[in-house]
């Protein structure tokens, strides 16, 4: 058997996303919550974990929980659909939506499974890369798209890798030229402060994308979009029976019944954010990008891979983007006191001993 016949050209030439092995070194690369939950509450959790039962399928379709995210968010619970992380959305959206011409649009840099997904589920994808203050470039985009593509185009509000969220007027403008859907992912919009999800009112073919990994429950793989109840009746059809297991709705239901407490944490983060942004500042060589996230973009004024495997040397693990338009980058997940202080420490060093 030959591989190459049996899978497609485009799976084949891809690498796929690699995520670092856990070697006990301090993580800042996955863009995780840092602060872990108090002790009383994390028993009261796992109390309520302790009556599933395990021997039942999850209740299909998840309806009370979909039906809290609804009024959490002030929506109908037909426009909710949950997902075994965003992660999977991504991949509903993907098969589901293929318009006249399957295709996918995204700025560069953004979050990279928008394109691994696609070329996975057989859609072509076009990357308009961002402007150089990380904001869309609203002809370059606007002059890709025709009366039947893109089917998809996936904007990261704030984006992943560069932390920034992008211009209202310029989202807008693309979802009305747009001939598909517009898919506005909120990963990190708590730690902004900022939603576009008032625009539903707008415009009838934009979905958002929310998940509880960024805020304290990346473990339970819970994601889920909010949209169009017509485009989410579609998407319903192509959602795997049963995608999202019972201890993940139990943690999801944890979540909104202790909202407060994660806001608390949420509000932590942010504090640290711009703690790391000015200690990062300091750094001579090192040029950090404000940020609306949980993370911090920066550039490097050398060789970001000698910086990395000095990090790593360290025990800490940051995000590489050394390649194409991220070339010399690195992204770094706002950690706790302890771990943003041994990043500075850590970085300092590196820089100084390379000499760079
Ligand atoms: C912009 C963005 N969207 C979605 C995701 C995926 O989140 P989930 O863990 O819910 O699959 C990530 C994770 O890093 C992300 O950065």
């Amino acid at each position: 058997m030959i591989i190459q016949d049996i899978v497609s050209k485009e799976i084949f030439e891809q690498s796929g996303y690699v995520a670092p092995e856990e070697t006990g070194a301090i993580k800042m690369d996955a863009n995780e919550n840092p602060l872990t939950l108090q002790e009383p509450l994390k028993k009261k959790l796992l109390e309520e974990m302790g009556r599933v039962a395990l021997n039942r399928y999850p209740e299909a379709g998840a309806p009370k929980l979909r039906e809290r995210f609804a009024q959490y968010y002030g929506v109908n619970k037909d426009m909710v659909m949950l997902g075994n992380g965003s992660d999977e959305l991504i991949q509903v959206l993907c098969l589901a939506l293929k318009g006249k011409v399957s295709g996918v649009l995204t700025p560069v840099p953004t979050f990279v499974m928008y394109k691994i997904i696609a070329v996975n589920t057989g859609s072509k994808v076009v990357e308009v890369p961002l402007d150089k203050n990380f904001d869309l470039d609203i002809d370059a985009i606007t002059s890709k798209i025709t009366p039947t593509f893109p089917a998809l185009v996936f904007l990261s509000c704030p984006n992943s890798p560069t932390g920034n969220l992008f211009n209202r007027d310029r989202i807008e403008t693309i979802i009305r030229k747009s001939p598909g859907v517009v898919i506005l992912d909120e990963a990190y919009a708590d730690f902004s402060g900022k939603t576009f999800l008032p625009l539903l009112k707008k415009y009838d073919n934009l979905i958002f994308l929310k998940t509880l990994s960024k805020l304290g429950l990346a473990s339970m793989r819970l994601g889920f979009l909010i949209g169009n109840k017509n485009i989410v009746a579609q998407l319903d059809k192509v959602r795997l029976p049963y995608n999202v297991n019972c201890l993940s709705q139990t943690a999801a239901n944890f979540f909104l019944d202790y909202r407060e407490e994660f806001a608390k944490q949420i509000a932590q983060i942010v504090k640290r954010r711009e703690e790391l942004y000015l200690g990062m500042k300091e750094i001579q060589g090192i040029t950090p990008y404000p940020s609306q996230a949980n993370f911090i973009f920066f550039s490097c004024a050398f060789d970001s891979n000698r910086i990395y495997t000095e990090l790593v040397k360290s025990g800490i693990i940051v995000k590489n983007m050394n390649a194409g338009l991220t070339r010399n980058c690195m992204r770094v997940t706002v950690g706790n006191l302890e771990e943003n202080e041994a990043f500075l420490k850590a970085l300092k060093r590196a820089v100084y001993e390379l000499g760079a």
